[in-house]
């Protein structure tokens, strides 16, 4: 995984020599009595440094970096701003931690040591953890130099506080949750021609079956078989025909051996678009440029399984993603063509650029049909208007059961990844009726165009199956920012759903 991650480990005191001391201060600037202590020693610099300094406020993430006296065992102290005491969430954190990361890695830190002592506590202590691991991302693989890798030196972290154990068993967690979100990053950041739909499939299996996921492909051949007709039209231009991969984690609840009844699972489903460039209604040159990410919520699906395996889940879970390539050939389908889906009803696809709903389709009722999930959760770049209504830090989320939007806002709120409730009615799909089959693939015109096409998803679903629709084509990539580095994939939503199924399923 390109992953840098320095060695982060717990100790009630420090032990060894460090070259750089880490200390946080909250906007009154006061010291805590471990810093104190510690800056006794130096003298009373940073005693003196906070009162004079006229730019260093202690705001959420500001550090201030003072060189120690050719004497001390240390060679300098970073002290990293909290900001105000009330106002920290867990996503501040993890940007100050990430800011912490940057400042290590500018001054050369070798050995660190955090002198905390408890003034932050374990909760805060394992987000701003999770931010310095989130910060170390890194994507080289198709580089020959490793630029990064021989520039950071950064090894060990040695943060002091009394609740080590506590904080050494979160801290899997958080490897954990890093490590998933890299994942999903990774697959986004890959190239598509490096990851196309069989290679996709391939890179989920050998991840996610050494965990305890059951990992089942269907290739081009079983899915033209099973009559997945939507997601076979959409796939049929590229060399590297389609694949619907099925992930299953048992739960660690399920009562082995006895004649219980298996609980029902609950259901993600992702796109899986490898490339998008529209088919036959191709893409211009600058929205086809970031199609590479049209495949991230598949991606997002898949480290979410990840996650859910680390920390052993306890409740069943189950997860379909499509993969196809939008590509243009002589095989291509034709604005007009009518496909019959899986379920069944039959699709006039006006604008092949409009594929992730047919693909979603297919997978949605297969879902349904082989699994019949508590609940579902779809992912999705699905729209480009979804940026023009949100922007890019908000998450469309389109759910048709007010308990699961009250579940859903609730881990948004706890993990600060933001989501904005939109409208599913009727009105949107009845622009999709068509003449010539059951719906059309398009609604009229550009309006609405996200709630169009959660419409048309919400076709597909079964009546009374309680259902949301996550569409992430705002948030799934990122400029670089001190928890994502590289300006690409976000990893957005990882988190989110994991918070979400831990807090009200296990
Ligand atoms: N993959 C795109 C949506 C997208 C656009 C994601 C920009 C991320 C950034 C999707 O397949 C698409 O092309 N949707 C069309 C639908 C339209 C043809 C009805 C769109 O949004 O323009
Ligand atoms: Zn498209
Ligand atoms: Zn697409």
């Amino acid at each position: 995984m390109p992953i840098l991650s320095p060695n982060i480990h717990f100790s009630e005191k420090l032990t060894g020599k460090v070259d750089t001391s880490v200390i946080f201060v909250y906007d009154d600037k006061k010291l805590s009595k471990i810093a104190a202590a510690a800056d006794k020693t130096f003298g009373g610099l940073i005693a003196h440094q906070l009162e004079n300094h006229t730019k260093f406020n202690a705001d959420a993430g500001q550090t201030l970096t003072l060189a120690l006296p050719a004497k001390s065992d240390t060679l300098r102290v970073i002290i990293v701003g909290l900001g105000k005491k009330e106002k920290l969430t867990s996503e501040g954190l993890e940007t100050i931690g990430g800011k912490m990361l940057g400042a290590l890695v500018a001054q050369g830190a070798v050995k660190v040591g955090i002198l905390n002592a408890d003034d932050v506590d374990a909760a805060s202590l394992s987000s701003i953890i999770l931010g310095v691991q989130l910060g170390s991302y890194r994507f080289d693989e198709f580089k020959t130099v490793k630029k990064d890798k021989d520039a950071v030196q950064l090894k060990t972290i040695t943060i002091v506080t009394s609740e080590d154990k506590q904080l050494a068993k979160d801290s899997k967690i958080v490897d954990a949750l890093a490590q998933s979100i890299s994942l999903t990053r990774d697959l986004v950041n890959t190239p598509p021609n490096v990851l196309y739909p069989e290679s996709f499939a391939s890179k989920i299996k050998s991840t996610l079956t050494p965990l305890g996921v059951t990992v089942q492909i269907f290739d081009d051949k079983q899915l033209t078989k099973m009559k997945m007709g939507c997601l076979m039209a959409v796939g049929q231009a590229s060399e590297h025909l389609p694949r619907l991969v099925v992930m299953s984690w048992p739960g660690t609840s399920a009562a082995k051996g006895t004649k219980k009844k298996a609980d029902k699972p609950l259901a993600f489903v992702g796109k899986g678009i490898t490339f998008d460039t529209g088919g036959l209604n191709v893409k211009p040159f600058e929205g086809m440029l970031d199609m590479k990410m049209d495949m991230g919520g598949a991606a997002t699906v898949v480290g979410l399984m990840s996650m859910l395996a680390k920390r052993k889940c306890k409740v069943p879970v189950v997860a379909v993603v499509a993969l196809a390539e939008n590509a243009i050939s002589d095989e291509a389908t034709r604005p007009s063509d009518i496909v019959t889906s899986y379920s069944g009803k039959t699709v006039e696809i006006l604008n092949t650029d409009a594929e992730g709903r047919l693909v979603l389709a297919d997978a949605l009722t297969y879902v349904q049909e082989k699994y019949d999930p508590k609940l579902i959760i779809d992912l999705a770049t699905l729209t480009g208007a979804i940026m023009v209504a949100l922007g890019l830090n908000h998450c469309g989320a389109f759910v048709n059961d007010s308990d699961l939007w009250t579940q859903l806002e609730t881990a948004s709120g706890q993990t600060g990844e933001k989501l904005w409730r939109m409208p599913l009615d009727d009105s949107f799909r009845r622009e999709m009726d068509s003449p010539f089959a059951d719906i059309k693939n398009i609604g009229n015109g550009r309006m609405g165009g996200s709630c169009t096409a959660a419409a048309f998803l919400g076709e597909f679903i079964d009546k009374d199956r309680k259902w949301a629709h996550l569409d992430i084509a705002g948030v799934a990539m990122s400029k670089s920012t001190p928890t994502c580095p590289v300006p690409f994939a976000s990893g957005f939503g990882v988190k989110l759903l994991n918070q979400f199924v831990e807090k009200f399923y296990g």
